[in-house]
This record gives structure tokens, sequence and C-alpha cells, in this order.
């Protein structure tokens, strides 16, 4: 059969394949704690599912939705950019998406051609780079490293990368680091991009995962030419299996965006705009509420990384902790260590690109007493 030679040198995605390893290590009768995947644990607010009811019994909620997704979602979407950024938007510069993932995917096609390059994050979102190969789009990785507090060195990108790059993907906060964005790199990056003519994208999908009272920052801000950012219920409301997000930004970007969309799919059901709509208008209280409870996670974690003597990096936002694998092992003995022999998932580093060798990723999306069960079994004396 001949398939497409861009398919055959895809990765298998981390998360699929470590359901396969979990299953075999639980049907030898060993418990598994997962601090693998970032799916939330907490329930979505219950307003929420009450709104989903309620929109089953409006009319035509079952037809085809429009591409661009319904218009109250997109007006709350704007109040939600002037409350919180003091960023005006307009309704052609707000879309509707089947999950930030899909966004993430068709943005590639929408502003590259084939064999145009990208410039991407290292350590991040596996997805990034998997989606430009597909798309035929050349990444050029700029590294994220922790002295630099995971931000990109934009002077190093090399001016025959920024010449020709069509799109520069950021992600703050930062999966999997936890750093979050900062004023001064807010600044330099949009100046890069528009000075090469670079669309800038933030992928915002933790941008409400942030511990209190961080001033809260979006690419968006001081102008939204030639820049987008991607919004998502996902984190913010515990919404990951309704797949719903949003992108705004420059109206060319959305409008390209818009036609790639609506050739390859539909809207979202409905209901589920509805249900979100909900969500971005009144629980806001959620928000406040969750980042309560994995601040809470993130401090117990942190205390028990520290007592076993484990390097970790102090992330201000997202749900993860970025962790350095102790000496003495490479990442994946480490890894399978930890699961095959104490039932704990992490998410090894190299899931998120080369520079992440050396380094493992937990995820806080398990009550306190699994997360203290969990890391105070990483015994490191004894697995010496
Ligand atoms: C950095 C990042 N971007 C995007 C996504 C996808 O989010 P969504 O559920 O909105 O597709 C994830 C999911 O884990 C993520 O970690």
């Amino acid at each position: 059969m001949k398939i497409n030679n861009r398919i055959v040198n895809l990765q298998e995605y981390h998360f699929n394949k470590i359901e396969t390893l979990k299953r075999e290590v639980s049907a030898k009768g060993k418990d598994i704690i997962d601090l693998g995947i970032g799916d939330p644990d907490l329930s979505p607010p219950k307003e929420v599912n009450e709104a989903l009811i309620e929109a089953l019994s409006y009319e035509k909620y079952h037809n085809y939705p429009v591409s661009e997704g319904i218009f109250e979602l997109k007006e709350q979407i704007a109040k939600y950019y002037k409350v919180n950024y003091n960023v005006e938007l307009e309704k052609d510069e707000i879309l509707i998406l089947v999950g930030s993932k899909e966004g993430l995917s068709n943005i590639i096609p929408a502003t590259c051609d084939i064999s145009d390059h990208i410039i991407l994050p290292e350590p991040s979102y596996p997805a990034y780079e998997a989606c430009s190969r597909l798309w035929g789009v050349i990444p050029y990785k700029t590294p994220l490293i922790e002295e630099r507090g995971y931000f990109p060195r934009l002077n190093t990108i090399p001016e025959n990368i920024k010449k020709v790059a069509k799109l520069m993907i950021i992600n703050y906060p930062n999966n999997p680091t936890g750093a979050i964005l900062k004023e001064d790199f807010l600044w330099e990056v949009k100046k890069m991009c528009r000075e090469y003519n670079i669309v800038l994208c933030n992928d915002g999908a933790y941008k409400e995962i942030v511990q209190n009272n961080k001033k809260k920052l979006s690419i968006l801000m001081g102008g939204i030419e030639n820049c987008i950012e991607f919004g998502s219920f996902s984190k913010a409301f515990s919404m990951t299996g309704y797949r719903i997000a949003y992108v705004a930004g420059d109206k060319n970007i959305i409008k390209a965006l818009l036609k790639v969309k609506s050739n390859i799919d539909s809207g979202q059901f409905i209901p589920i705009q509805y249900a979100a709509l909900k969500a971005i208008k009144d629980c806001e209280h959620y928000i406040e509420h969750i980042n309560h409870i994995y601040y809470r996670r993130k401090i117990l974690a942190e205390n028990i990384l520290k007592e076993k003597g484990l390097e970790y990096f102090k992330g201000q936002g997202t749900f993860y902790i970025w962790c350095k694998v102790p000496k003495g092992y490479t990442t994946d003995e480490f890894c399978n260590k930890l699961l095959v022999e104490r039932g704990i998932v992490v998410t090894p580093g190299y899931v998120f690109g080369k520079l992440g060798f050396g380094h493992f990723r937990i995820s806080l999306t398990k009550e306190e007493e699994l997360i203290s069960k969990a890391l105070n079994s990483i015994d490191k004396i004894s697995m010496n």
C-alpha cells in the first residue's frame, strides 16, 4: 500500500503508547497512579453541564454549526479580552475551534507553504513539530533552557531563518516547564516578528492556570497586527473531552485559518458552544478555585521532591512540574522503573523534544493523597 511518507516518519503519539504499557503493568496486579497526561481530574463547573443540557432544547441545535462559531460565544471572548488584557477585538478577529489542537494544526497550512520554515520552541508540546512535518513545513527549533527561565534567545535565531520563517509558535504558560510569559520577552518577540513579517502565535492553552497575583499577559496586548493567540476551555474549566477552544487576533490570519478549517470540518456541536459560553461568562470563581487546588498540590509535590533530593524548575503556571532525572539513570531507565516497579506514570522529557532528555514531567492532575503516595515512593536511595 502506498501511504504518505510523512506519516511513515511520524512518531506514535506518546500518550497512546503509554496506555498500552499501563495496561500491561496493571494486568500484573500493580496499582497505577498516572501523573503523565495533562487531563484534569477535577469536574467542570456544574453550571456548564446545566447549560449544555438546556441547549439541547434549542431550535436547530442538531444542525451543522457555522464554522466560525456562534456569535454569543465570540462576543463573550471579546469581553474576556477587554476585561483581562484591555484588548479590543471585533467579531472577525475571533474563531471558535474544536479544541486548540485542531487550530494549532490548521494554522500551519493557513500561514505556510510546503517547505516553508516555522520557528518552534524546544522542549514543547509534541503536536507543533508533528503537525509541521505532516503539513510539509520545516521546523527550526529555538532552545528553551533553565538559565534563561525557559525563554528563547531571539538573537541566536539565524538571520536566514528569520528572513524566511512564516510562523513562530510560543507557548506561555509553558508546557512542559511551567514558565509564564514575562513582559520584556513579550515586547521583544512581538518586535522581532513584526520586523521580519513572521506570524506570531501564542498557544495559550494554560492562560488561566497561573499562580495568584501574577499580572495576566497576552501577546495581543500592544497591538494585534501579525499576532494570534489560542485559548482553550480544556484546562481552565476542566473540559478536555468537550473539545472546545478559540483563537483571537489579526483578522487576516483568522480569515486564512477559517478558510482551512471550513474546508476540513464544521464548527463544534452547538450545545457545547453554549456550555463554553456559560463557563467564560459566569464561572470565573471556578478558575480561582482550581488554581487554589493546583497551588496546594504543587507545594506538596515540591516539598516531597526537595526531600528526595530531586531537582525541579519552580514554574508559576500550568499544573506541571519539570524535573531532572536523578544522576545515574537515563531518562527511559528512570521513567520505566517508576512505572514497572512503582506503578507511577510520569512523562519522559524527550517526548517534548531532544532537549527534554534528562528531564521528566509530573502532571498534578490527581488528588493530594495520590500525589503524595506516588512521589513518596520515588525513593532515590533504594532506586540506586
Ligand atoms: C501546550 C498545549 N497546547 C494545546 C493543547 C491541546 O488543548 P486542547 O484540549 O484545547 O486541544 C495541550 C493539551 O495538553 C497543550 O498542552
